[in-house]
């Protein structure tokens, strides 16, 4: 007989679709919505489409408030300091402008905000962007060995005293690229300890990686996605402010809020930064549904089975590395505590990415190739070697050992149709 647990999850998984006989190897760019969550969302959006002035005017803000609660509670936040957003992107956008603003060269000295060589290559952009108020500096942590290792470096920069005074740092919770989870507690409470602004970018982290109040109230400006690793439908995405960095929060769409904030109470400032205007906000209105879809998930055991599954994927991906005698397809393991991500990643020869995505789903499989220098959109250039490359998969709690066999079955295939990895350079690091 099965397991409980097994029949459990295998119950849930009947609730996710995909395209007939799809294996979905990339939850970790934007999760599927399950079932119960998407029929919600159909309910709403009926209301919405139907009784639009009701809807508008009576029932929004009383949907999105019991979201920002539900939601506050799932990651151990406070509901007043939550802001409801589109996206992670969104999110981390708002803390930057509210940096710009906040930070002002004090003496001639230009202050510094810290960053990785890991970060998401649009945030690293928009970081840019913003970078005229401050300077960016980038600590290389993709080579050291460890959490402690990475504060250091960290802690290094802070107190050495060359350059221009840190005053802020900003840093991926779980980075994409590599999947790597980082010592965001650890260097946050340094941050704070030094009275250093921290801006973390959680993309990859609820509903992957535990949250909770102590990590959330160490940390200044956390930005996340519900649309990945909690199953809501994509448009669903928050930042969490500490007290004292809420009220520099600047709205990046100046609308009713931004206009009357000083004449409101405390509440309303984070409504100023949700509202911009007249748009679907469905996506978070389902937060709580994906959440109790979640936690439905989580009692079946999946933790257990990600562990299991991302372990599979990492001896399948070595013995067909050692069978086809390639340099490549070499995991990359986090420096850190990592168990929980549910996605692993592996060196891979430069590629067109767009093309790699193009012959999985020939195959019908989603898998994405990602570099680790992420600074540049490149999806339809010619690759370009000296980025280094890696194969992310994801193993999310739907999927399955067939679903990994898949995806081992055709990698050769993909990289001699790409016409890659045939020349036996390892990847530089
Ligand atoms: C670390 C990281 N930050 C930000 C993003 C952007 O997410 P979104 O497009 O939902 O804003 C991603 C997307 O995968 C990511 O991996």
């Amino acid at each position: 007989m099965e397991p409980k647990t097994a029949a459990t999850l295998e119950n849930l998984r009947a609730e996710m679709k995909f395209p007939d006989g799809h294996a979905m190897l990339n939850a970790g760019s934007l999760s599927p919505t399950p079932m119960p969550v998407l029929r919600a969302a159909e309910t709403l959006r009926f209301e919405q489409a139907t009784n639009t002035h009701e809807f508008y005017f009576n029932r929004a803000d009383a949907l999105l408030d019991a979201a920002r609660a539900g939601l506050a509670a799932f990651l151990g936040g406070d509901a007043a300091r939550l802001v409801l957003l589109p996206n992670v992107t969104w999110a981390i956008n708002v803390a930057f402008a509210s940096l710009a603003k906040r930070l002002t060269g004090a003496g001639g000295r230009r202050p510094v905000v810290l960053t990785t060589d890991l970060e998401y290559g649009s945030l690293q952009y928009a970081l840019g962007q913003f970078a005229d108020r401050f300077e960016r500096e980038v600590v290389r942590v993709v080579d050291a060995g460890t959490w402690d290792e990475i504060v250091e470096r960290f802690r290094g920069r802070i107190e050495g005293g060359q350059g221009g005074p840190v005053a802020a740092i900003y840093v991926s919770h779980v980075t994409s690229g590599l999947a790597w989870e980082m010592p965001v507690r650890a260097l946050c409470r340094l941050a704070r300890e030094r009275g250093i602004v921290s801006v973390v970018d959680g993309a990859h982290a609820p509903g992957a990686v535990p949250l909770d109040a102590e990590l959330l109230e160490s940390c200044d400006a956390y930005g996340g996605n519900c649309h990945k690793w909690m199953m809501a439908p994509a448009g669903a995405g928050f930042l969490h402010v500490s007290d004292a960095f809420g009220p520099s929060l600047q709205p990046l769409v100046m609308s009713w809020g931004a206009k009357n904030r000083s004449l409101r109470g405390p509440g309303e400032l984070i409504r100023s930064i949700e509202n911009h205007g007249s748009y679907d906000r469905v996506p978070q209105m389902v937060i709580p549904d994906a959440i109790a879809f979640g936690r439905q998930v989580d009692e079946a055991g999946a933790a257990a089975h990600v562990e299991e599954l991302r372990a599979y994927l990492v001896d399948r991906m070595t013995e067909l590395r050692e069978a086809m005698g390639t340099p490549w397809l070499a995991h990359r393991p986090g420096p850190g505590e990592s168990a929980a991500v549910p996605m692993a990643a592996f060196t891979f020869p430069a590629c067109g990415r767009k093309q790699f995505r193009d012959a999985m789903l020939r195959r019908n499989i989603s898998c994405v190739v990602t570099r680790y220098r992420e600074d540049e959109e490149i999806d339809d250039k010619v690759p370009d070697p000296a980025y280094d490359y890696f194969l992310r998969a994801s193993t999310a709690w739907f999927n399955t050992r067939a679903d990994v066999d898949r995806l081992i079955g055709a990698v050769p295939g993909v990289m001699k149709e790409l016409g890659v990895g045939l020349s036996p350079s390892p990847s530089p690091d």
